[in-house]
């Protein structure tokens, strides 16, 4: 994989024509756009078809959490849209993990959201701390047959060991060297997340925010 295709930018808009405008300044510079629930709930399922018509792939993060039933057709349907990557939740256990698994598309797992620390993890019935539920929620992502997860950069490691290398790890709460990390409180710069295993780095605001969000782009793939 090229440096470039690692990075995915997040696009977290929710007026079309401000999230085509960012998909323009930033092609042939990045590998893939995140579009999540905020541009998607805005927009509906147009925006994404719009990105990938650009020739562009597009990566649907709809974190779906439902019945087996439920879930995996609503993961049918982000294929049918042309996206290349969308999310599920490991919290939804193996049957639906196993429903939503489909060559169509690359599904991954969401594992231990990064705004849950061990405190809050423990008020929702989890006694493990974050990295072991982390490891322990992608572990039964890939016997369910998924091909990857989403985790916290604090986690790469111990999943890349669980897991072995034929397994995706991408990764948001990255931050390049002196940049704000605005909400973000356990994060990486893009070079120590992608020597620490991850295949994919998320980045957003530190991106979108940028007087030049290509510059910014080019900065951040120059330093991978
Ligand atoms: O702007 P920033 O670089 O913080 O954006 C990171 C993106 O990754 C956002 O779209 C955010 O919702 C997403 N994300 C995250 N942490 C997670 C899961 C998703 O930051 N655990």
């Amino acid at each position: 994989m090229q440096a470039r295709d690692r990075l995915v930018v997040a696009l977290d808009r929710s007026e079309r024509d401000e999230i085509l405008r960012l998909v323009d300044a930033l092609s042939g510079s990045v590998g893939m756009f995140k579009l999540g629930l905020q541009a998607f709930i805005a927009n509906g399922p147009g925006i994404v078809r719009e990105v990938v018509a650009r020739g562009e792939k597009v990566f649907l993060d709809l974190k779906v959490h439902d019945i087996p039933n439920t879930a995996s057709h609503a993961v049918d349907e982000v294929a049918t849209l042309g996206a290349s990557i969308t999310t599920v939740h490991a919290g939804g256990g193996p049957a639906m993990l196993r429903a939503c698994a489909q060559p169509e598309l690359v599904v991954l797992a969401v594992t231990v959201l990064t705004s849950l620390d061990e405190h809050e993890l423990a008020a929702i019935g989890f006694d493990t701390s974050p990295v072991a539920t982390a490891v322990r929620f992608a572990q039964l992502a890939k016997s369910a047959g998924l091909r990857g997860v989403v985790a916290s950069p604090l986690e790469i490691e111990a999943i890349r060991i669980a897991c072995g290398d034929d397994f995706i790890i991408l990764t948001p709460g990255i931050r390049p060297e002196g940049s704000d990390r605005g909400d973000q409180r356990r994060t990486m710069t893009p070079a120590e997340a992608v020597s620490a295993g991850a295949d994919y780095i998320v980045v957003g605001r530190p991106i979108t925010g940028a007087a030049s969000p290509r510059d910014a782009a080019r900065a951040i793939v120059d330093s991978l």
